[in-house]
């Protein structure tokens, strides 16, 4: 007679995780293991600490020890269960999109900020629903930036750009999945020059540009350099380079006391700053992150 082995419980499945992926040098492995097992069981975290007793099936089982060993082997968390949390929303990722970050939600931040204050200098009210306003989201990827807008400012048009087809095929997915097509136009260009974007002027402008250099490839995380997509990632040589031709662009297509909103690299600030020192632009301000880091700049178009 074979010698029965215990089914595999959640209380041991997280504990061998947790080791499995601490030897791997994972970060956040702790939280990697519970995603995983939650994505294998479709079960929650309150689930699963609520029933550390409970018998994994062996189909979960199989499934959840195959995760493991991808992310073992260096592939982001977010690659194998699909998914990523921004501004309180889920978003479908793949190998074709950057994985948003939480820093880029300062980008929302600044720029509902930034409307709401020219609503009050307008003498307007100062809950507004964005009716009639034009945005860009300048390389959009999975159309996180763009769909938080969208919700946000009912009211808006928003136009989502992006060199990569394959980026637009999620972004489109996402639309969808949080009810704002109707109010997002996708459209492949470089930055801003696409034809379907000859005509609007725009209230805002924003963007989370590709602004790692890739003189800086070798001291990237493998889970960022090895699977997110190089055009999402490098903004040149030293990384910087993408923004002088953005801020013409944008220049050129927002309309007078038109808002742009664009996040920065670690180190991109003394490249970028200068650039906005032209007499097209007024109110240059500057967001740290929190971790103290300059991440956002923001200007008016005069
Ligand atoms: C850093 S990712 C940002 C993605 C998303 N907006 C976010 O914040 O998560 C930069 C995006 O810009 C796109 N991109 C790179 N170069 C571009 C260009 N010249 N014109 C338009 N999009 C570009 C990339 O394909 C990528 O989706």
């Amino acid at each position: 007679m074979k010698p029965q082995t215990a089914p595999l419980i959640v209380r041991t499945a997280l504990r061998e995780a947790f080791a499995q992926l601490r030897a791997a040098g994972v970060s956040s492995h702790t939280l990697a293991a519970e995603l995983l097992l939650m994505h294998a069981l479709g079960r929650d975290r309150t689930w699963l600490y609520a029933h550390p007793e409970e018998a994994i099936p062996d189909s979960a089982a199989h499934l959840f020890a195959s995760l493991l060993a991808r992310r073992a082997a260096g592939e982001p968390t977010q690659h194998l269960t699909g998914k990523q949390e921004f501004w309180s929303l889920e978003f479908e990722v793949t190998p074709d999109v950057l994985i948003p970050r939480p820093e880029t939600e300062h980008v929302i931040e600044v720029a509902l900020d930034r409307l709401a204050v020219r609503e009050i200098r307008a003498g307007r009210k100062q809950t507004f629903s964005g009716e009639g306003l034009q945005i860009a989201d300048v390389g959009t990827g999975s159309g996180c930036i763009a769909i938080v807008l969208a919700k946000e400012l009912p009211g808006a048009t928003v136009y989502a750009t992006d060199i990569s087809s394959a980026a637009l095929a999620v972004a489109c997915r996402n639309a969808a999945r949080h009810s704002v097509s109707d109010r997002i136009h996708l459209v492949e260009a470089n930055l801003l020059d696409g034809d379907s974007l000859l005509t609007p002027l725009f209230d805002l402008i924003v963007s989370n540009p590709p602004y790692i250099g890739r003189r800086e490839a070798a001291t990237l995380m493998r889970e960022v350099r090895d699977h997110e997509p190089e055009v999402a990632l490098y903004g040149g040589e030293e990384g910087y380079e993408i923004y002088a031709e953005l801020i013409a662009q944008a220049g050129a297509k927002l309309k007078p006391g038109g808002v742009l909103v664009l996040e920065l690299g670690h180190n991109s600030l003394p490249a970028v700053q200068p650039l906005l020192d032209a007499p097209t632009w007024s109110n240059v301000g500057v967001t740290n992150d929190l971790g103290g880091i300059p991440r956002v700049i923001a200007a008016e178009r005069l």
